[in-house]
């Protein structure tokens, strides 16, 4: 039966974080893809949608103080805007932690079960005391037993790709901590691969010659070494249950069930997603993904499908993209270093810019660079330059000298015109047959070359003197151009979307399809609209700007980020016996209580503050006042003689008081009373903030604001 389906995913990106540019080669490559593949008219469907399991959202909830859901909701909703505005177009998006994930997940797992394909074993896992959980793979980090390579993750060793286990690492460390970890004992479950190798075998030889070169070479080398069981359990709170008994307070690893969403995430949304996930006969399953992707796409997630029996679409092709880095380094949202989604939403640069650079500049062999001097210099000569330049050139000579029109050509058409629509055809072939071949680099450098003969066609028939000199031959150069013009539309689409659209306005076409290229559809007399510039050029000082804002440099840390402001329930409060303006407080912290000193004697009688929900900094340094010890302290807005506590009553005691972007850690270390000063609290129209840094930062809790009623300009402290 012929295949008249592709089915085209890209690797969900972890919810954890807000994506960056070098996440986005991925998503971007399977747009690109599936856009060209609708135009050419065929049945496609783009899957996308988050990663959101694991330990990676377990210690990103820790350090934002939300739960891992509510981790979740924040960032899928992050990601969804940025794929939206970089035009990404899937047909279905999702999220691994949907409850249509945790249904089929477990179908799955119960089917290898029941076919004999799970085996329990005890393992030994790494568990940090310092931090008392245990540490997920990832979290893990240690000497590589292969390379050497020091920085290697308990799951895989980035340098030389083989897949880990903690337990083969050498000189161990926690990453929160740094701490080394024991080993605990601990029953898990196991996907038993070497009794599923043969089908898997049978699988990859059927496939494998339409795979790239480093996905082959890392299967292989992953079957020479002999496939080992798997395990598919996790000790986390944050993940799909395990359905069997003992397993009550385990989870599924999120490499088993992620995959799975692939399929979960198109249930979701189309009823008539069995035509897409279990008809192999039917359907062309397209996979693009990032290098460190590789096995758990070539082994692990068909390995689990095969093994349930079930006649499930197993993929058939695979385009695996190596690192797209920042500026000779790595990016990094900690150290502020390099462009994320939020930041290039900010910097007034369109979409397609970006798109282009990343498609242009895409990993494909190796890594590669995002430079700003390239980037400008990528924008100026090739998008301003060359294609901007062909559509506004042509389209404005249209406009000017003929009222619009299209012009008619002479007929036949003259040898040079022959010879130029020739090499044109010639450069639209290799563009299909480089697309096709997923080479997205390679076709689009076509797309460019295709507008470079238009800007060199232009100029060798010098329109603008034949209009009075030799009107045919410019007839005929202008008629042939704005065709070609309106080939670009199609072409720069599955890249340039809007762009794209912008061509087809100006010249009032709609609904092309990649059937009429080279076709000249556009005929005399056609009518075009008013020409409009395309691309602007990006000057120096602006890469300047970008370059500076992005490197990491003069972004200090905000100094809200080193305090650990609370929320503290009030438990007693009593007279110091030495000190006629002090209070003695007990506060419940949540998971302690303690005992804080206050000057609040005069200002408000004692019984009033008894089960209030103050604001504390808890990791102030230590004092004591008078003989008694004061461990933290509490905040109150004052002005003159006025002054009231900070409240939060709807929040929990402990509660982490926090500002909006301002990312808090845990385990902050001692502050002094100086630090706490360079926060800058401060009251603004009934609401606590941060004047540090610039723009007033609210202060909240994950469940209200800090609001306090004193007028503006009162200090916090
Ligand atoms: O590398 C990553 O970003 C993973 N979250 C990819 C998962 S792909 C699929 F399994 F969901
Ligand atoms: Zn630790």
């Amino acid at each position: 039966m012929k295949k008249d389906r592709v089915l085209v995913t890209s690797a969900l990106p972890y919810v954890n974080n807000v994506p960056h540019l070098g996440n986005l080669v991925c998503v971007i490559s399977a747009d690109v893809y599936a856009r060209y593949l609708r135009l050419k008219g065929e049945n496609v469907i783009y899957v996308l949608g988050t990663d959101e399991h694991g330990t990676t959202t377990e210690t990103r909830a820790l350090k934002e103080g939300l739960t891992p859901r509510e981790v979740c909701d924040k960032y899928a909703k992050i990601h969804k805007k940025i794929y939206d505005w970089f035009e990404c177009s899937p047909d279905c998006w999702g999220r691994s932690s949907s409850k249509h994930n945790h249904e089929l997940t477990k179908d799955i797992f119960l089917k290898l079960l029941r076919n004999g394909y799970i085996i329990e074993s005890e393992v030994e896992q790494a568990y940090c005391e310092k931090c008392q959980r245990f540490l997920s793979d990832r979290y893990i980090f240690g000497v590589c037993p292969f390379c050497g390579y020091e920085n290697a993750r308990g799951d895989q060793c980035e340098k030389c790709g083989k897949l880990l286990e903690p337990k083969m690492l050498l000189q161990p460390r926690c990453e929160i901590c740094s701490t080394t970890p024991v080993f605990k004992r601990s029953k898990h479950l196991f996907i038993d691969l070497p009794k599923i190798e043969p089908k898997l075998r049978k699988w990859i030889a059927k496939n494998e010659s339409k795979w790239s070169l480093n996905a082959r070479t890392m299967t292989h080398a992953w079957l020479k070494e002999g496939l080992q069981p798997r395990c598919i359990t996790r000790d986390l709170k944050w993940g799909i249950p395990v359905p069997y008994k003992g397993y009550e307070n385990k989870v599924f690893y999120s490499w088993f069930d992620a995959p799975i969403a692939y399929i979960s995430i198109t249930k979701e949304n189309r009823t008539d997603w069995r035509e897409w996930w279990l008809n192999p006969e039917r359907v062309n399953l397209v996979q693009f993904m990032g290098k460190d992707n590789i096995p758990f796409h070539t082994i692990l997630f068909p390995a689990s499908l095969i093994g349930t029996g079930d006649n499930y679409t197993l993929m058939n092709e695979i385009s695996v993209n190596e690192y797209l880095n920042y500026e000779g380094g790595m990016f990094s949202k900690s150290k502020h270093v390099g462009v994320f989604g939020d930041d290039a939403i900010d910097t007034g640069i369109k979409p397609d810019v970006y798109r282009y650079y990343i498609m242009v500049n895409r990993p494909e062999k190796t890594d590669t660079e995002f430079a700003w001097e390239d980037f400008m210099e990528k924008n100026n000569n090739e998008l301003v330059a060359n294609l901007g330049n062909l559509v506004y050139r042509t389209t404005s000579f249209v406009y000017r000298f003929m009222n619009g029109l299209a012009p008619n050509p002479k007929k036949p058409l003259p040898k040079y015109a022959q010879e130029f629509v020739k090499e044109w055809k010639a450069i639209v072939t290799k563009i299909d047959n480089a697309l096709a071949k997923i080479e997205l680099k390679r076709a689009l450098r076509g797309v460019m070359e295709l507008s470079k003969l238009g800007n060199r066609f232009f100029q060798e028939h010098q329109p603008w003197k034949g209009i009075k000199e030799n009107p045919d031959e410019a007839n005929t150069t202008i008629y042939l151009l704005i065709n070609l013009v309106k080939d670009l539309a199609i072409l720069v689409a599955p890249y340039l979307p809007a762009t794209s659209c912008g061509i087809q306005e100006q010249l009032r076409i709609s609904g092309l399809s990649w059937a009429s290229l080279c076709q000249l559809s556009i005929e005399p007399g056609h009518t075009i609209s008013k020409p409009k510039i395309l691309f602007e050029k990006i000057d120096k000082a602006k890469v300047e700007e970008l370059k500076a804002r992005f490197s990491g440099q003069g972004k200090a840390e905000h100094p809200l980020a080193k305090l650990e402001l609370r929320v503290a329930e009030v438990l007693s409060v009593v007279e110091h016996p030495k000190a006629d303006k002090l209070y003695i407080l007990k506060i419940n912290l949540g998971k302690e209580q303690r005992q804080i000193i206050a000057g609040l004697r005069g200002h408000m009688p004692k019984e009033d503050l008894v089960g209030k929900r103050i604001v504390v900094v808890a990791n102030l340094e230590p004092a004591t006042l008078r003989g008694e010890e004061s461990n933290g302290m509490l905040l109150a807005a004052v002005k003159g003689n006025q002054l009231r506590v900070l409240e939060a009553p709807r929040s929990k005691p402990g509660m982490r008081v926090y500002a909006e972007g301002v990312e808090f850690k845990s385990g902050l270390g001692r502050i002094t009373l100086n630090e706490l000063k360079e926060a800058k609290l401060a009251v603004e129209q009934g609401m606590v903030v941060s004047r540090a840094n610039g723009k007033p930062k609210p202060l909240r809790t994950k469940h209200e604001p800090i609001k306090v009623d004193m007028p503006d300009g009162s200090s916090v402290e």
